[in-house]
């Protein structure tokens, strides 16, 4: 297997990307980031990918003039790149289906909950440290996930705990998790850059060293 080529989608102010760039500098993880698109023009994760040299991208859908034609232009940048693999780092749109169907199990998605609890359409950021404080959780956590075409329904390929103390509010949960989040996307993408990751009936399954 090459040497992963990833391609970063993010909206926000980008501490998954910048956790995975700082795992590729140190050596932990073998890969390349070679772009870094967002949805929003005043991303940190635009300014992050700037800052170390990285293709940094706007492509907004406002910008085109239909869904397809905005697919197709992520896809575009990620293919003029070489990109081979797909990181949706806090990416707060509903990736098409022709970078989904280009990338097929190739595209890590981080969730700041344990999946299948607390996901789909609506369920990011603060919403969903709300509702899990509000159900009266012990436990949160963290997926990361392969993308289908749905919001969060695809396999876990890491998942890990967070204890949800009794005095957490949604912000203080939030930042216990985003540590964990920051190891976890790197520990999966390394299984992906050892070509250690089988697939069979939706189960990963991570083959020894
Ligand atoms: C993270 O909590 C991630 O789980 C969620 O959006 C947030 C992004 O944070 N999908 P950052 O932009 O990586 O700092």
């Amino acid at each position: 297997m090459d040497k992963l080529r990833i391609g970063v989608l993010a909206s926000g102010r980008g501490s998954n990307f910048e956790a995975i760039l700082r795992n590729i500098q140190s050596g932990y993880l073998n890969a390349i980031i070679v772009a870094v698109i967002s949805n929003k023009k005043n991303a940190g994760a635009l300014e992050i990918a700037r800052e170390n040299d990285i293709p940094a991208y706007f492509v907004s859908a406002k910008q085109y003039p239909d869904s397809h034609q905005f697919d197709a232009q992520i896809l575009r940048l990620l293919k003029q790149h070489d990109a081979n693999f797909v990181v949706l780092a806090g990416y707060l749109k509903m990736l098409g289906k022709n970078v989904i169907r280009n990338f097929k199990n190739r595209i890590l998605n981080i969730h700041p909950a344990l999946l299948p609890s607390f996901g789909g359409k609506g369920m990011y950021g603060h919403f969903v440290h709300e509702a899990v404080i509000s159900y009266g959780c012990k436990v949160s956590g963290v997926t990361v996930h392969l993308v289908d075409e749905e919001y969060d329904t695809g396999p876990p390929v890491v998942q890990k705990c967070v204890s949800v103390l009794d005095d957490d509010t949604p912000q203080s949960l939030a930042a216990r998790v985003l540590e964990v989040e920051h190891q976890a996307f790197s520990e999966a993408l390394k299984f992906f850059a050892e070509n250690r990751v089988e697939i069979h009936n939706r189960r990963v399954r991570i083959k020894p060293n």
